[in-house]
């Protein structure tokens, strides 16, 4: 029992879509764990930051993603963050992990910030940056298979990964 393969990377690395795009081509469910965390708390992401603090969220998404990967034959796809928790690093050893590489200019846009307010956003890329670099040996260490993305159609990218498969 195990997904077909499991998407990880930082935000604005794509992994949604191309995770969705993947489960259309080979005909399985997409499951994305920060859907099956909202599904079960019953609100967005944002709200549970607000409402109860990144720790209680990252203890959802922890369950989600142990019930996440006890299930088979799905493309899954995880939040950027979920490769924080080692135990879950040491739970994805053994699985098809793709990590979706990708640079900070290129997550930056993909995200929607913008370079054109230079004042507003420059905070908010420098903690991408700096977020980015702390977690690229993570990502690394769990990942079987790593694919660049910048510069690539999310059709290229699915291709990539369907012939490393
Ligand atoms: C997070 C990334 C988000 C979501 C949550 C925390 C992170 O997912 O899980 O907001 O810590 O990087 P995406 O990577 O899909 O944006």
């Amino acid at each position: 029992m195990s997904p077909v393969v499991v998407l990880v990377g930082p935000p604005g690395s794509g992994k949604s879509t191309i995770a969705a795009l993947l489960a259309e081509r080979l005909q399985v469910p997409h499951r994305d764990t920060d859907q099956d965390v909202e599904a079960g708390a019953g609100k967005a992401i944002s709200d549970i930051f607000v409402d109860s603090g990144e720790a209680h969220f990252r203890a959802l998404e922890r369950a989600a993603i142990v019930a996440a990967l006890a299930g088979d034959g799905e493309v899954l796809s995880l939040g950027g963050g979920a490769i924080l928790d080692a135990a879950t690093r040491a739970d994805l050893i053994g699985h098809t992990v793709v990590f979706l590489d990708v640079s900070l200019g290129e997550a930056a846009k993909r995200v929607g910030l913008s370079v054109a307010r230079p004042l507003l956003l420059g905070n908010v890329r420098t903690q991408l940056r700096t977020l980015m670099e702390a977690r690229r040996p993570l990502y690394a260490e769990v990942a079987k298979l790593t694919v660049e993305t910048d510069g690539k159609t999310p059709d290229e990218i699915a291709t990539e990964i369907q012939e490393q498969l």
